[in-house]
């Protein structure tokens, strides 16, 4: 028996030798392997006749030859299909895979670091699920305040859980800011986090980002914001850009400003895109007192000034994005998302 399989490995070999093409293959797969009539074949299904002796050393050698078999001819299969070696060329330039690249919004958000690092900010990264202690009553929001109502917020809790009251989805990044306002002056922290509020249409995503600044230091005023202002807007959004503030109401800052910055497109003349020339970006001002005192902070030692708005509408009015839907910077189309 043994003998039988030494001859079929010998003849495998021989013709082995010979197989030229796929067919040439395919043949001398049928004819010692096939299931019907395959030599190899014959041999295990006759194994069972064989005494018991015998077979516990002819089994696992015809079985190791079937493998010898199967392996030879994957292999032949493959040169043939490849063809000879020299025809390889190893200098013709592989297939690049496609580059990925960075979501829009972390590109901002790390550019804004980088920016304001530059003034002596550091950058912090407080809970986007906070108390609201932080959110509001901290900011000079106290409890059924109407300021509130400004904020859409999502609340965790239906009632206040403990002594800084309901848990929340932050809706701004300036609860943030009342974090830091516990930590012993002189301050510069730039908060970036994720927000919350229950609003969506083409101008509003219900999950977006804010970056918050705070400076507390002794006697800040508002020349310094204004120029901490100018330096952002120059380095975001190009040298010809300039800066505006104008009156306005928050709770947590007085006085308390809108930031404006001047229409690239008509620099300050009035156009289509922004109206009256100029475009309205976020809020800032002067910390109140009361925030001050809310973090433990002397007001008539220390004074400060704080400003925040949105990552996303930043980095579309930088890139002068026309875009009629800010959702679509979360729909994940590739056909936009490789534009940039
Ligand atoms: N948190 C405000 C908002 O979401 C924006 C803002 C205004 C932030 C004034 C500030 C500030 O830090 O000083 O609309």
């Amino acid at each position: 028996m043994n003998h039988q399989l030494k001859q079929l490995a010998e003849s495998f070999a021989a013709e082995a030798q010979k197989a030229a093409s796929l067919d040439d293959v395919a043949r001398l797969e049928v004819t010692y392997l096939g299931r019907k009539a395959g030599k190899l074949t014959e041999v295990l299904r006759n194994l069972k006749n064989v005494p018991v002796a015998e077979r516990k050393a002819v089994g696992p050698a015809a079985n190791q030859l079937k493998q010898t078999i199967e392996k030879k001819i994957a292999r032949l299969r493959v040169s043939l299909a490849v063809g000879p070696a020299a025809d390889l060329d190893l200098t013709v330039p592989g297939i690049r895979p496609p580059d990925g690249h960075l979501h829009l919004v972390t590109k901002a958000i790390r550019e804004i670091t980088d920016i304001f690092q530059r003034l002596g900010f550091y950058r912090v990264s407080y809970p986007e699920v906070d108390w609201d202690w932080y959110a509001f009553e901290a900011l000079n929001m106290p409890p059924d305040h109407p300021a509130r109502d400004e904020w859409e917020t999502f609340f965790i809790d239906t009632k206040a859980v403990g002594p800084k009251g309901q848990r929340l989805f932050t809706p701004h990044s300036t609860s943030g800011t009342a974090r830091e306002l516990e930590q012993r002056p002189p301050l510069r922290s730039i908060n970036i986090t994720k927000c919350y509020r229950r609003q969506i249409d083409a101008s509003h995503v219900p999950m977006f980002h804010q970056f918050d600044g705070l400076l507390v230091d002794e006697n800040v005023t508002i020349a310094e914001l204004k120029g901490t202002l100018d330096y952002f807007f120059k380095q975001f959004f190009g040298p010809e850009r300039r800066v505006r503030i104008r009156p306005y109401h928050f709770q947590f800052t007085e006085p308390s400003f809108e930031v404006d910055v001047s229409c690239s497109i008509c620099n300050t003349k009035g156009c289509k895109v922004c109206k009256a020339g100029w475009l309205e970006l976020g809020g800032a001002g002067m910390v109140h007192p009361n925030v001050l005192k809310a973090g433990k902070i002397d007001p008539k030692k220390y004074s400060g000034f704080a400003f925040g708005w949105g990552v996303e509408r930043s980095y579309l009015m930088k890139a002068n994005l026309n875009i009629p839907d800010i959702r679509i910077l979360y729909q994940n189309d590739l056909r936009f998302l490789e534009q940039f």
